[in-house]
């Protein structure tokens, strides 16, 4: 036999040994040929769409699990649209995480949030004090996911599990507190990553999605990629040693930056009564205070040479930025007899077709109306869900801010533990974003609802902006009167992604 031909016989051998070897010895090996086939009718603006998927179910993500049942994560690949097939080899990833309230998500249970807060699972509805629970987009009709329509325009879906504030193992030791959950999710990312050209899908298109809690770790896997803060953890749980940085971030009503919350909230319902009238207002103003001094350390400057934002100027920016042209958008789907019929429910608005909608600050928040007590996050009885991420393997329980810590313990100079500062950088999208860190996604989509009370406007608006200061490409924008969780441009989302992805250099 010619010498050239038994080298490529052996050649040829070699790389096949190569790969079975690998099958065999790495357990984060993407299994291609183990997958079921699902139909799924999906509805779109176009008309519905018929889409066979290839589903890959529960893959482990890590070599050390905790808890192999959230650090796991399926797949679904299109591969036919409408009867014509596709090829999804290189078509953006949507990762869609399904955290909400900072519970963790059962991957071997269909990757629903459980637990207390949400005993049903899904997406939480937004309940306004004294009245009835607000749905989703605050009543309007439920709109296709964004999950749904990505299959349908070919990309895909993985939805992975991860560990939340409450999980607890049999001997009573928890194994969820922060910053597990974005461990995990930065795991998953690598594993995908680690099945490069093995997997369907394109690695360096990869946009991750999340609603509230799971807004704010949508926002935190955009801000933190590759940071090496997460090292240790990473290393302890066998993630793939490769790289987590992603290419896009959607956050919707993301519950971030946890630790100005309380601040930002007051500074923006202060004075407004809630559930049980108006809160401590000597208390209100030493939060607000304290964030007054966090907002001009930020050094954020507002779009058009608007300048710094400061808790003075804040307000004026956000109804002009974003309050106006949402309220406007709203308007201008309106019949004439909707808009009078809307503007007799809302005299706080008034409106003339020359200068389009009007209204004040002041008149918008009370409409709003405040929805937490004193403080909204870092609860003095530490019942917040918040409370509950910064516990640790024996704790339940933690105060996360100094504010709340001195007032618990009447101790003025009391400060929170080192212990749980770290948890608190590593679970905050802000802290990386404004450290610059090399990782952070280039592409931003931030949505929030003008009537969603769970947070403060400057905390979505913040983030925002911080991402707008780093030169980062940021779409954001506030639904109107819509309530917590609302998505109501699916579409444009998915558009947005394909354009990002068509023009990329
Ligand atoms: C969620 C809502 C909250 O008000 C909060 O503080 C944390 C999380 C949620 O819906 O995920």
């Amino acid at each position: 036999m010619p010498y050239r031909i038994i080298t490529t016989i052996f050649l040829g051998w070699l790389a096949y040994a190569n790969v079975q070897n690998q099958a065999q010895t790495d357990p984060l090996v993407f299994p291609k040929d183990k997958y079921t086939v699902e139909t799924k009718t999906i509805k779109t603006s176009a008309g519905d769409k018929t889409v066979k998927i290839h589903a890959y179910k529960h893959l482990l993500y890590v070599a050390k699990p905790v808890d192999k049942d959230y650090q796991s994560l399926d797949v679904s690949v299109p591969v036919e649209i409408d009867g014509l097939a596709v090829d999804a080899q290189n078509a953006p990833i949507l990762f869609a995480i399904g955290v909400g309230g900072y519970i963790s998500v059962n991957n071997a249970k269909g990757n629903v949030p459980g637990g207390p807060m949400f005993p049903g699972g899904g997406t939480p509805v937004d309940r306004r004090p004294g009245g009835p629970p607000r749905m989703q987009g605050g009543g309007k009709p439920q709109r296709t996911s964004n999950k749904d329509l990505a299959l349908a325009a070919g990309f895909v879906l993985v939805m992975p599990g991860c560990r939340g504030r409450d999980n607890q193992a049999a001997d009573g030791k928890y194994f969820g507190k922060a910053p597990a959950a974005i461990v995990d999710l930065k795991a998953a990312v690598r594993y995908l990553r680690h099945n490069k050209g093995r997997m369907p899908g394109n690695t360096d298109l990869i946009f991750s999605t999340g609603v509230s809690a799971g807004g704010a770790l949508s926002a935190l896997l955009g801000a933190s990629g590759n940071n090496d803060l997460y090292a240790p953890y990473l290393k302890k749980i066998g993630a793939a040693a490769t790289n987590d940085a992603i290419f896009g971030s959607a956050c919707f009503c993301p519950i971030t930056d946890l630790e100005h919350a309380d601040g930002a909230y007051e500074w923006m319902y202060g004075s407004t009564p809630g559930r049980n009238g108006v809160v401590d207002q000597a208390l209100s103003q030493k939060l607000i205070q304290q964030y007054k001094y966090y907002q001009e350390a930020l050094h954020l400057k507002g779009q058009n040479g608007f300048g710094a934002l400061t808790v003075d100027n804040y307000d004026d920016y956000i109804l002009n930025n974003y309050l106006l042209p949402s309220a406007n958008f709203f308007f201008k789907n309106l019949s004439d007899e909707a808009r009078k019929d809307y503007l007799s429910k809302n005299p706080w608005i008034s409106y003339s077709i020359e200068k389009g909608v009007a209204f004040k600050w002041t008149d918008y928040v009370a409409h709003v109306g405040r929805m937490k007590g004193l403080p909204a996050f870092d609860d003095f009885e530490l019942k917040s869900p918040e409370n509950i991420v910064f516990g640790n393997k024996t704790t339940n329980a933690r105060h996360f801010t100094n504010f709340s810590q001195q007032q618990t313990t009447k101790t003025p100079a009391a400060e929170i533990d080192a212990e749980v500062k770290k948890q608190v950088d590593l679970m905050n999208a802000m802290f990386f974003i404004q450290a610059s860190n090399k990782g952070c996604a280039q592409h931003w989509w931030i949505r929030h609802g003008t009537s969603d009370n769970h947070t403060s406007q400057s905390v979505i608006v913040n983030l925002g902006t911080a991402l707008e200061n780093q030169q980062k490409n940021v779409s954001t924008k506030l639904y109107w009167d819509a309530g917590h969780g609302a998505d109501e441009d699916a579409e444009d989302f998915i558009a947005w992604i394909k354009h990002i992805c068509a023009t990329r250099k």
